[in-house]
């Protein structure tokens, strides 16, 4: 089955405050998203990589081609995520039957939970990676609780998530529809979606401090 996926890559990074675009930040000896592109690129379930890039930032394209032969397009991402992943959609083959989308602010995904992505979203047509909340969850209003949530129905989710191609692309059609995430937009059709646990953290990178996490993090792992 042929599985593309799309690397979102085209935010600035305001939480972080750099100069750099937040997935071009240097971690761990290369720029942010490229360990996401490592990582795909070995992931032996993917034919097509999809690079949503900031529009005006300059970065060396031909050497990421040459290492990384699943890439096939760099990609203008738009204002917001989902304007990101809209226009990488369009660059994603007609051969593909699945498409997996991955924010490059997740830099420690795993090759087996990419796999575990790709078979639950073949099964299930739309499946995300997600961890069971270990914190207690309150809903607030103003400053003061008014409920406490049930943590066993409490999931955080990450990417990737994959979909059936022509389902995304079906979800993405309406241009006013932003969500967060992607299987929002595959919920309010009506679809369930599926929830693969991820197999180890899989932070997303936000502040300075979790950069510093997940320096250590792949420190730790080499
Ligand atoms: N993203 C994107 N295009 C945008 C906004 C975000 O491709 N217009 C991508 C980011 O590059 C990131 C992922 O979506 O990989 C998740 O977004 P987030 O963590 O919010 O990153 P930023 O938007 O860059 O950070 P901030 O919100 O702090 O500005
Ligand atoms: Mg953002």
């Amino acid at each position: 089955m042929f599985v593309s996926a799309i690397i979102v890559a085209a935010g600035s990074g305001r939480r972080l405050g750099m100069r750099t675009p937040k997935a071009f930040v240097r971690l761990a000896g290369r720029p942010m998203f490229e360990h996401s592109l490592r990582t795909f690129s070995n992931a032996g379930t993917i034919e097509q990589l999809v690079l949503v890039v900031p529009p005006r930032h300059r970065f060396g394209k031909a050497g990421l081609l040459k290492r990384y032969p699943k890439l096939t397009a760099f990609v203008p991402g738009g204002a917001e995520r989902a304007d990101s992943v809209r226009a990488g959609l369009a660059a994603v083959s007609p051969k593909a039957k699945l498409v997996l989308v991955h924010d490059a602010a997740r830099p420690l995904v795993r090759r087996e939970d990419i796999a575990a992505v790709v078979r639950a979203a073949a099964r299930h047509r739309a499946a995300v990676l997600a961890e069971p909340a270990s914190d207690t969850i309150k809903r607030a209003d103003r400053g003061f609780i008014q409920a406490t949530l049930n943590r066993d129905y409490l999931w955080r989710a990450q990417t990737p998530q994959g979909f059936d191609l022509k389902l995304l692309k079906r979800a993405y059609r309406a241009p006013s529809r932003k969500p967060t995430d992607d299987s929002a937009l595959a919920e309010a059709l009506g679809v369930r979606v599926a929830l693969v646990t991820a197999s180890g953290p899989n932070i997303k990178i936000t502040t300075r401090t979790d950069l510093e996490y997940a320096a250590w993090l792949l420190g730790k792992r080499r």
